[in-house]
């Protein structure tokens, strides 16, 4: 093992002594970065074929080693070949592979290439797979958030402000909100990845190559739309690393989000969601309990996101350009995040599309809580009073029932409600009721049913353009 260890160690010449075990353990990067190994072939497998057109090495040669690279792709994907995790790092494993095999060959991939700017190529690559992966899990829960919201477009349940019952709104409208944030998120990805389109490969370990390399070739074969344009540049930033764990960080905190709403509506107090028993939990000492444990996982994996974040920024703050060897912890990071929004998105998804939700419960919360008194002062202002003496008004009609135990605003009399306002009349009643309340909020983002199906159906015809 140890032997095999030296003879693949790239930098192996300019030093007598092999590392210390130790040593070489803990700056090896195979451990994480193995997960980079199609890209690295298809990183290997472009270079290689520039070197050739460019008879920087025979054209044979490159056309050998092509196949070889594709074959040790195929092995790696089928199991006949496994990482050897001695090596250093994915790049050396790969370069010893086909060296091994090929002898010579083998040896003359590394032309005008550096670790540097092939491990920013295979990141890249890397995050692009990664980031249209999340984004199909985050256009699926949207779609199952539609579905539901749009079998609950008539179920009734109080909006909060300060988590205090405020107005009437509906299920669809709530689901739809969450909808709207994903899609931002969805958005926000495509955005980053806008800026994943330089091919850092020519930029070798920071100042290029004086070999005739195409780094235009090199760029297109691998999908990109240009090289990088500087090469110290190209080895040194890692803004797009952060920018993807931002990416992650904020749809994590917006499933955090809607999970604390699920965990406060799961409680035995609102009993406004059942989650399904395969989506819950019970205690291992109070036999009635049934938690709402994966909800809570989700907010509480949502610190990796933040913490994975911080620590990339922390990472490069006061970084020297252009590589250093710092930068290796960048990718830990990242494929955490990527793992845990991947994996999170896909519980919370099934964890919606299981669970039942309690339209009586729901309607019941909007009783006793006065969540009219805003629509009865706006039924003032209609009537001509300024807005400001109506809100005086309602809130002085709130008072009232709250001292005399009334429940709602419908409850009082109409001699009583016109004490307070003559304007009031015997239609005010019909108009105060949830279901009033929320039929009235038809303009454009409200919760009235048809609104609310038109937001459904403008985020389903984004899904479909997406
Ligand atoms: N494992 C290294 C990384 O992730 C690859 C680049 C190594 N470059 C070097 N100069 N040691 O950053």
């Amino acid at each position: 093992m140890e032997e095999k260890k030296g003879k693949q160690v790239l930098w192996a010449g300019r030093l007598e002594k092999k590392p210390a075990k130790e040593a070489f353990d803990f700056q090896a990067s195979i451990g994480v970065d193995y997960l980079m190994a199609e890209e690295d072939i298809a990183g290997s497998k472009a270079h290689v074929k520039m070197l050739g057109d460019q008879k920087i090495i025979p054209k044979e040669t490159a056309a050998v080693l092509i196949d070889e690279l594709s074959q040790i792709d195929d092995e790696l994907k089928c199991g006949k070949l496994t990482v050897d995790a001695s090596c250093e790092d994915v790049h050396s494993f790969i370069e010893g592979v086909l060296t091994e095999r090929l002898g010579e060959a083998g040896r003359m991939v590394h032309a005008g290439r550096s670790r540097n700017d092939q491990v920013v190529l295979d990141f890249k690559l890397y995050c692009k797979k990664r980031a249209v992966k999340i984004q199909k899990e985050i256009k699926n829960t949207i779609a199952v958030l539609l579905d539901a919201g749009n079998s609950h477009l008539n179920t009734i349940m109080p909006g909060f402000t300060h988590l205090q019952r405020a107005q009437p709104v509906t299920l669809a409208h709530h689901l739809t909100a969450w909808a709207c944030a994903l899609k931002r998120d969805a958005e926000r990805f495509t955005d980053a990845l806008s800026r994943l389109n330089e091919c850092p490969l020519g930029a070798g370990a920071l100042a290029g190559s004086t070999l005739p390399l195409d780094r235009n070739a090199v760029a297109s074969a691998l999908g990109f739309e240009r090289p990088a344009l500087n090469s110290m540049d190209a080895v040194a930033a890692r803004d797009f690393v952060i920018e993807l764990a931002s990416c992650c960080a904020i749809t994590q905190i917006n499933l955090s989000r809607f999970c604390e709403d699920i965990v406060i509506w799961a409680s035995e107090e609102f009993g406004f969601i059942n989650l399904a028993e395969e989506w819950s939990t019970g205690s291992s000492i109070m036999p009635q309990k049934k938690n709402p444990d994966f909800a809570e996982l989700i907010r509480g994996k949502s610190a990796r996101a933040t913490g994975n974040l911080t620590a990339l920024l922390t990472l490069v703050k006061g970084l020297p350009y252009a590589y250093n060897k710092d930068l290796q912890e960048d990718k830990e990071a990242l494929f955490d995040s990527f793992e845990t929004l991947e994996k999170c998105l896909f519980m919370f998804s099934g964890m919606i599309k299981t669970a039942g939700f309690n339209a009586v419960a729901m309607k019941a919360a909007c009783v006793g809580g006065f969540l009219e008194a805003t629509d009865c002062a706006e039924y003032l202002v209609k009537a001509g009073t300024p807005f400001r003496k109506a809100h005086e008004i309602s809130a002085a009609i709130v008072r009232a029932c709250v001292k005399d135990g009334l429940k709602s605003i419908t409850e009082m009399p109409l001699e009583r409600l016109k004490t307070f306002s003559p304007l009031f009349e015997s239609g005010v009643y019909e108009l105060l009721t949830p279901q009033a309340c929320v039929k009235g909020r038809s303009l454009a983002g409200g919760p009235a049913p048809e609104e609310t199906a038109r937001q459904i159906a403008a985020l389903r015809e984004f899904l479909t353009n997406f």
